[in-house]
C-alpha cells in the first residue's frame, strides 16, 4: 500500500510545539509529511526543525519564486490524501470559513479538493465565542472534521476547553479521517472528497437524550445519579459531524453544547419526556440518558426543616415515566430506537431483558464493572435481535463515532439516503 501523505498546515500558536512531534508520529506510521508553516507559526516553530524531521521541504511563502516552479501551490494542495491543520487558530479557522486566501496557507485550504482535518488550540474565550462556533459550524457543513479542542489550564492561565488535542489524539483523528476517505475514483462530477451531503447522515435527524435527571424533593434537594453527560454529549457531536441535525436534550451537566447540535436542557424526567415528545419525528433516538427512576411523590414547595424531635420526615417516590419504552409504542416511534444501559453484572444477560421489555432496537451496553461512571472510556457491547457485537475499551469520542457508522449503515438499510 503506497504510504499516505499528509500536507500539513502549522498554525501560530503556543501549541505549534506539539506539532512537532506530530510529525515524529506521522513520519513513524511511514506516512509522508510535507509541512507548511503560517507566518505566525514561525515564530513558534523553525522551518529547519520541521525539515530535518519531515525529511521533506517546508513552504512558508506564497510568492517564493523558486518554490513555485518547483511545485505550484495548487499542485501542494493536491498532492496529499490529506490536509492536517494543527494548531487551526481561530483566526485560521475564520479564514477557511470565509474563503479567505491572503497567504500560502490559506490558499492551499482554498485550492485543496483533498479532505481537511483541523485540531483547534485558542483562549478558552475565543473558542467559546459565537464567531468561532458560527465558522466551525460552516466548516463542518463543508465537510471539514474538526477536532475537538481539549479542555485544561492554558498557557495565559484560563481554564478550559481549546488546548490543542494531544499529539496521539490528532495522529488518532488522521487514521480515522484516512480510513473515511473514499476511494481514488471520484463519483461522477463531484469532488473526490465528503462534503456535507456526502457525509454518512446527511440529511438525518437524530435526537440525542443525555446526562442524569434532578428530582427535586424540596426547593434545596434533588435525588440524582452519578451520569456525567459524557458519552451522550460525544454521541451528539459525532451525529453532528456525520452531518446529522441533532436534537439534544440534556439533564443538568456543566458540558459545552456540542457545535452545530441544538440543545434543549432539562431538570427532570417529566420535563426530558415532554421535550423528546415534542421533538419527534426523528430518523433515530439514541437514549443515552440516566433518568432517574423515581421521583419525589410530592413536591414541597419551602424547604422541609427539622423539628428537634429526631422525627425522621419520610420521602415517598412515585415512579417516572419509561421515557425509551414510551416511545416504542409511541405512534412517532423513530425507525431506529437505541437505549443505553450501564451494568456491573451479567451484561449481556441483563442487556437482552432490557431489549425486550423496552422494546428498542439495540441496547448499547456499558460495562461499569471496572470502570465507574463519569470516566473517559467505555466497553461496550451493541445488543440488539440479530445477536451481540462488543466492542475493545474505547475513549467515548471513540464509541460516538463508532455508533455513528453503524447507525448510518442501519438507516440507509431502512431508507437510502440519497441513490447518486
Ligand atoms: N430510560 C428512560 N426512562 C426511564 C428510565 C430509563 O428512557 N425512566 C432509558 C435510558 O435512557 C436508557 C434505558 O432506558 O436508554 C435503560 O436505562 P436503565 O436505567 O438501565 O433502565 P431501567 O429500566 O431503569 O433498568 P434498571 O432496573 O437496570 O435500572
Amino acid at each position: 500500500m503506497a504510504a499516505k501523505r499528509i500536507l500539513l498546515i502549522i498554525g501560530g500558536g503556543i501549541a505549534a510545539y506539539k506539532s512537532i512531534e506530530l510529525v515524529r508520529l506521522l513520519r513513524k506510521a511511514g506516512m509522508t509529511v510535507r509541512c507548511v508553516l503560517t507566518r505566525a507559526g514561525e515564530q513558534f516553530v523553525t522551518p529547519l526543525t520541521l525539515a530535518a524531521l519531515s525529511e521533506n521541504k517546508v513552504y512558508t511563502s506564497l510568492f517564493d519564486l523558486k518554490d513555485e516552479v518547483e511545485m505550484g501551490h495548487i499542485q501542494l494542495s493536491r498532492e496529499a490524501d490529506l490536509v492536517v491543520v494543527a494548531p487551526a487558530t481561530a483566526d485560521l479557522l475564520a479564514k477557511m470559513a470565509a474563503g479567505i486566501a491572503d497567504d500560502l496557507a490559506t490558499t492551499l485550504l482554498l485550492a485543496t479538493d483533498k479532505p481537511v482535518l483541523a485540531a483547534p488550540a485558542m483562549n478558552v474565550r475565543m473558542w467559546l465565542h459565537p464567531a468561532t462556533q458560527r465558522n466551525v459550524v460552516t466548516l463542518r457543513g463543508d465537510g471539514v472534521t474538526v477536532m475537538e479542542p481539549d479542555e485544561g489550564e492554558m498557557a495565559c492561565g484560563e481554564y478550559g476547553p481549546g488546548r490543542l488535542p494531544e499529539p496521539e489524539a490528532i495522529k488518532q483523528a488522521i487514521d480515522d479521517a484516512l480510513a473515511r476517505a473514499p476511494a481514488a475514483v471520484p463519483l461522477t462530477g463531484q469532488p473526490d472528497f465528503a462534503p456535507a451531503n456526502h457525509r454518512p447522515l446527511y440529511g438525518r435527524r437524530l435526537l440525542v437524550t443525555a446526562g442524569p435527571t434532578h428530582e427535586p424533593i424540596d426547593p434545596v434537594r434533588y435525588i440524582a445519579n452519578r451520569s456525567s453527560g459524557k458519552q451522550g454529549f460525544a454521541i451528539a457531536a459525532a451525529a453532528a459531524e456525520a452531518g446529522a441535525e441533532v436534537l439534544l436534550v440534556a439533564g443538568p451537566v456543566p458540558l459545552p453544547t456540542p457545535p452545530g447540535v441544538v440543545r434543549i436542557d432539562v431538570e427532570t424526567a417529566v420535563e426530558m419526556a415532554a421535550e423528546v415528545e415534542a421533538a419527534l419525528p426523528a430518523d433515530a433516538a439514541i437514549m443515552v440518558a440516566a433518568v432517574a427512576d423515581w421521583r419525589a411523590a410530592d413536591t414541597r414547595a419551602k424547604k422541609i426543616k427539622k423539628d428537634g424531635s429526631g422525627h425522621v420526615p419520610p420521602l415517598a417516590l412515585a415512579e417516572n415515566p419509561d421515557i425509551l419504552a414510551g416511545l416504542a409504542r409511541s405512534a412517532k416511534r423513530p425507525p431506529l430506537l437505541i437505549g443505553f444501559a450501564a451494568e456491573t453484572n451479567d451484561v449481556i444477560d441483563h442487556a437482552q431483558a432490557k431489549l425486550a421489555r423496552k422494546g428498542c432496537d439495540w441496547i448499547v451496553a456499558n460495562d461499569v464493572s471496572a470502570d465507574p461512571m463519569g470516566g473517559e472510556t467505555n466497553r461496550v457491547h451493541i445488543v440488539s435481535k440479530d445477536g451481540v457485537d462488543s466492542w475493545d475499551r474505547l475513549p467515548k469520542q471513540a464509541v460516538a463515532r463508532k455508533l455513528m457508522e453503524k447507525i448510518a449503515d442501519e438507516l440507509d438499510k431502512c431508507s437510502p439516503a440519497d441513490s447518486d
